[in-house]
């Protein structure tokens, strides 16, 4: 149902409107060096044909009377009062001088015509981009989960260049067509009517079969072009798993399945190839038979003394001018078919949306005082509830600490908070205020989140601390890097702080990457701190110096730590352990000790475990 919507979607004006802002211009003179070139085509075989009928013939045989093959009576007077036959006999060359002329008008014109539909094209193709970038970037969170980013980068890349070609290469080409189509008309009726007729009667079958042509082949242009998006989609995903397939040492079974896809590739675009192959040569041979046809005839004409010798020139000329966009029409129109789908798949995209502003967009100050009411979550598509009936108070500056087996919804409850999800029952309360009401750029600057997987750019350590804030001094970040522990691992890089992270450097290792995550984080100077998981990859003794050079700004902040480590934990002003999003057990770490429940459990076994380990060190 989806794809039948997608193909009768028709194409969106005012989309297409926002997307030509600001390129107006470039179209206009686009189409007026595209009239000029016509024109000036046009021109080259009558001059020709003026001075075969005009001069030369008169001129070699006695009686012949002199034509005009097409040109208009009062050049035809301006050229009698300057001295006629007689004076361009004597200056042949102006006749060559009035080709080069128009042979240069035209070759201007095309220039131009050619570089202002690039420019047209190139500029609304970036508005594009530029459009999606920002509709992408201020999309709600849940948008992500259901489409791919493959599928979105094909988007923002592929479909916006088949709808740029269709500007550069198309769009003028159809104006082209009947403006020559009616010039063509316009000049040989007025010298033929009947040989007009013999000149284009093929034309309208050579039109109709490259319609029909291009219809019936238009399946064989998207299977190639389908076989092109598996063959990319296998490449990305090998190259991104590269880890995953060395590994498991799959080389083979994943160069099977590339070599497959990429025959398969072969295969359709040969198909495309060789379609195409019979297309052009059987409509040249067509293309031929017209102009043949209007050889033939006008050589009878002209024997028969209905048209002069250069007008039978202007005829076969025109004709043959006018075979290529003709039979190239059928193609437009299939090219103008992939356009339009493409615009609809970007529409799409534009269409979504945006992230809303549910309540008043308060940015009063924020203290740190959060409150859960009651608060239910379930995401879009999920049956069972996330979070349940979750209800709890943290003052600012206290630190609380959430702990939960896996799934439990620990990163779900601390993403409510920073509203990239909004919770579907009670509420939450920042400093008394329910967290909708806040402007939600404001809140998120609020709030430092280190996310369970952190994502760092490819870009310098550095510029990844100092994202939030580019202009930060140096100083600064060193002393955020200092409180993740992170600071003496950067300085004995080769490059310190200027080395390269990810695929264009080094690779930084799990535990590391949480580190300049956490300091990237500090930088923002947030009253809220959020911590998911971030020092699971870092060893207990360098969590505990983080945690304890953290101390000291957490007394104005309020401190969410997730972990699964109970001297991570015990610290906390208050503990929450999360059960099948059910708020099971709150308290600290001494009232949570005495009671069964999930916490003492762990802490039983994370003691039992540390005993062994220090006896064993001790005998070591
Ligand atoms: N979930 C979901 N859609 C998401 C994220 C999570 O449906 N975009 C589901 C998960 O399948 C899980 C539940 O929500 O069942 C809770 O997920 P989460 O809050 O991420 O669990 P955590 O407690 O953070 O688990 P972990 O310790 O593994 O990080
Ligand atoms: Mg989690």
């Amino acid at each position: 149902m989806e794809e039948k919507k997608k193909k009768h979607k028709p194409i969106n004006r005012k989309l297409l409107r926002r997307f030509m802002k600001g390129t107006w211009g470039y179209f206009i003179i686009a189409a007026i060096a595209l009239i000029a070139a016509v024109l000036s085509a046009y021109i080259i075989p009558i001059i020709t044909s003026f001075t075969i009928d005009y001069v030369l013939i008169p001129y070699a045989e006695e009686g012949y009377k002199a034509g005009d093959s097409g040109v208009p009576g009062f050049i035809i007077n301006w050229i009698d009062s300057i001295g006629g036959r007689e004076f361009l006999i004597k200056h042949l060359y102006i006749m060559g001088i009035a080709l080069l002329l128009f042979t240069a008008v035209n070759a201007m014109s095309t220039f131009l015509r050619r570089s202002y539909i690039a420019y047209a094209g190139e500029s609304m193709a970036r508005n594009m981009r530029n459009d999606l970038y920002e509709h992408l970037a201020n999309l709600p969170f849940d948008y992500h989960k259901h489409v791919s980013t493959g599928d979105l980068v094909q988007r923002c890349t592929s479909d916006v260049d088949t709808v740029r070609r269709f500007i550069q290469n198309q769009l003028l080409e159809i104006a082209r067509t009947v403006l020559m189509v009616v010039c063509a008309a316009v000049i040989m009726l007025r010298m033929n009517p009947m040989l007009t007729l013999w000149s284009v009667i093929m034309m309208p079958f050579l039109a109709l079969s490259s319609f029909v042509y291009f219809k019936a082949v238009k399946d064989s242009f998207s299977d190639a072009d389908e076989a092109e998006g598996k063959l990319s989609a296998a490449l990305q995903e090998n190259l991104t798993g590269v880890r995953v397939v060395r590994a498991f040492g799959q080389q083979k079974r994943e160069l099977d399945n590339f070599t497959e896809k990429n025959a398969d590739f072969r295969k359709k675009n040969l198909r495309v190839n060789n379609l195409m192959a019979y297309y052009w040569s059987a409509s040249d041979a067509f293309g031929y038979m017209q102009i043949m046809l209007a050889l033939c005839v006008g050589v009878y004409y002209a024997i028969k003394g209905w048209i002069s010798v250069g007008e039978l020139l202007v005829f076969t000329s025109y004709t043959a001018m006018l075979t290529w966009p003709v039979r190239q029409l059928g193609r437009i129109l299939a090219d103008l078919g992939k356009a339009s789908v493409s615009l609809g798949r970007i529409d799409e995209i534009i269409s979504a949306p945006l992230e809303t502003e549910p309540g008043k967009a308060l940015t009063p100050p924020i203290t740190g005082d959060i409150e859960f009411r009651h608060v239910g979550f379930r995401y879009e598509d999920s049956v069972d509830p996330v979070l349940d009936d979750v209800s709890f108070t943290v003052k600012h500056g206290q630190t609380i600490a959430i702990l939960g087996s896996t799934g439990s919804g620990k990163t779900s409850l601390v993403q409510l908070i920073q509203r990239l999800y909004t919770a579907t029952e009670g509420e939450i309360l920042l400093d008394g205020v329910n967290i909708n009401d806040y402007e939600r750029h404001y809140l998120r600057r609020n709030i430092g989140i280190v996310l369970q997987e952190p994502f760092l750019y490819s870009r310098t350590i550095m510029e990844n601390i100092r994202i939030v804030d580019p202009d930060a001094p140096e100083e600064k970040v060193y002393e955020a890097a200092r409180i993740a522990s992170i600071h003496d691992v950067v300085k004995a890089f080769e490059n310190g702080y200027d080395t390269v992270v990810g695929e264009r450097g080094v690779t930084l290792s799990g535990g590391q990457k949480q580190r300049v995550a956490i300091a990237r984080m500090l930088m923002q100077e947030a009253p809220i701190i959020i911590l998911d998981d971030s020092m699971s990859a870092v060893d207990t003794e360098t969590d505990a110096a983080i945690r304890e050079a953290l101390s000291g700004r957490r007394q104005n902040c309020t401190t969410f730590i997730i972990s699964h480590r109970i001297t991570t934990l015990s610290t906390a002003d208050k503990i929450l352990v999360l059960e099948h999003g059910r708020l099971v057990q709150q308290g600290t770490h001494e009232e949570l000790i005495k009671v069964d429940g999930l916490y003492k459990r762990i802490a039983d076994i994370q003691n039992m475990l540390e005993g062994e380990l220090g006896s064993e060190g001790g005998e070591a």
